[in-house]
């Protein structure tokens, strides 16, 4: 999402005029897009922006500005009064964000305000990098499910959901510049709903319209809330070949006592048994989740609970986090974070211990396999080799060169080793 945003503002600013350059050191505004999720986010853009300052020494003119989620949250403008920023812009703000930089000529200014209805509909972001084969369109924003460890309700705002013609015109233009696969973004895709004058438009229903509107392109999405994963949407999954057979799912915990406390709305039972319709409904399809150890409370046996609930999901893949206590949640106002520092890295050394045997299992089950593979570029570790990534979202290396399989292309092959990361094989 912060990435897409990058580019949403890259964009903005183009429009007016702005130009980029090569390095820090030759810019006279430099902005630095911010994730307040955990703790060490926040701190690596202090260190950032520590580190900018010497800039100032050779440029007295020189706008430092964070925009993003840090803005909503940055403690009485702390960084603003020592001189460090001179402006700050929240995620609703981003097309006041040429207003702020100029005023910031003669004063500090913040626009943090969150909006109810903005969505950026009218703005088609440019690629800020080299267009690769695949990209990001933002579909909604902000989320209201108010997960009791979560910023994001408080930097993000409310749920809005872009209309569909504006996605369409996006997706078009990356086409246009040559993607191949798409990744629709949101907090949590499956709030979509957009209605106009005829009806409304759900995510399943997004989703079937434009898998079905461009059928040369393949679709993914990312993050699906489980309380509202519906069977409806897995049907859609089913009858499309070009929606990816992968499900990011993050569960947070196996217990339902921890669940309940972190406000998720699901329990143990049901996601375990979202997990049985995915697999029913979409043989091979792969999932994977987000975990955190060490909430508030967490016990023992909770942890229990989480590692049989990722051996029973057979997750491919897991992004695992430390609790982080963030000022003005519903945990931080009302628990105790009375797991230790040290217990909680312990449990979490040992939930990726067990991802890592999981992944390569799930990798050693594919051995033998074939697997179309969307061809993404040239291997980094090797020139020989080419990369690219199955519908299950595995990252597959295989001997070949760009000539005959040009990036966008699609190559059959067949899986004769793996580690946990990465699958690899031959064209057949
Ligand atoms: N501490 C640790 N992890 C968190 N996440 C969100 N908030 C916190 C927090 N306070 C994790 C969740 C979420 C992912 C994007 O970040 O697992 O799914
Ligand atoms: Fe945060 Fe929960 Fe919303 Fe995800 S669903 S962004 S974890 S509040």
């Amino acid at each position: 999402m912060n990435f897409s945003d990058s580019e949403l503002i890259a964009t903005i600013l183009t429009k007016q005029n702005f130009q980029f350059v090569d390095s820090a050191d030759q810019a006279e505004v430099i902005l630095i897009n911010t994730c307040s999720i955990r703790d060490n986010a926040e701190q690596r853009i202090y260190k950032r922006v520590s580190e900018l300052q010497h800039l100032r020494k050779k440029n007295k003119q020189l706008k430092i500005g964070i925009v993003g989620c840090m803005s909503e949250r940055i403690d009485d403008e702390k960084m603003i009064e020592e001189g460090k920023i001179n402006f700050l812009v929240g995620p609703d703000s981003y097309k006041n964000i040429s207003n702020v930089i100029f005023q910031s000529e003669n004063e500090r200014v913040t626009d943090v305000l969150l909006s109810h209805t903005e969505t950026y509909e009218d703005i088609v972001p440019e690629k800020l990098i080299e267009q690769g084969i695949s990209a990001f369109v933002a579909i909604m924003r902000g989320c209201e499910n108010f997960c009791a460890y979560c910023v994001v309700p408080y930097t993000r705002g409310k749920e809005r959901s872009r209309p569909p013609e504006s996605i369409i015109l996006e997706i078009q233009s990356h086409i246009d510049k040559g993607v191949a696969e798409i990744t629709l973004l949101g907090q949590n895709v499956n709030s979509y709903q957009f209605s106009n004058n005829l009806k409304i438009i759900t995510f399943p229903l997004l989703l079937d319209e434009l898998a079905g509107f461009f059928p040369h392109v393949r679709f993914r999405f990312a993050t699906s809330h489980p309380k509202d994963l519906s069977d409806e949407l897995l049907h859609i999954m089913a009858k499309h070949q070009n929606i990816c057979k992968s499900i990011h799912l993050p569960m947070q915990s196996g217990s339902s006592a921890v669940l309940h406390r972190m406000n998720r709305k699901y329990s143990r039972e049901w996601y375990l048994q979202r997990i049985d319709s995915i697999y029913e409904i979409l043989p091979g399809c792969t999932i994977s989740t987000d975990i955190i150890t060490g909430f508030c409370g967490e016990t023992h046996e909770d942890h229990l609970e989480t590692i049989s609930a990722m051996k029973y999901a057979n997750f491919f893949h897991a992004f695992m986090f430390k609790y982080s206590e963030r000022k003005g949640t519903a945990a931080a106002k009302t628990m105790d974070d009375d797991v230790s520092e040290e217990v909680k890295s312990e449990r979490l050394t040992e939930i990726i211990a067990i991802q890592t045997q999981l992944s390569k299992k799930h990798n050693e089950r594919d051995i033998g396999q074939v697997f179309e593979v969307l061809v993404e570029g040239v291997s980094k570790r090797n020139d020989l080799e080419l990369m690219g990534r199955t519908t299950g979202n595995k990252v597959v290396i295989f001997e070949g060169d760009l000539k005959m399989y040009p990036p966008g292309s699609y190559a059959k092959v067949k899986i004769d080793e793996c580690s946990s990361a990465t699958l690899k094989g031959c064209v057949v």
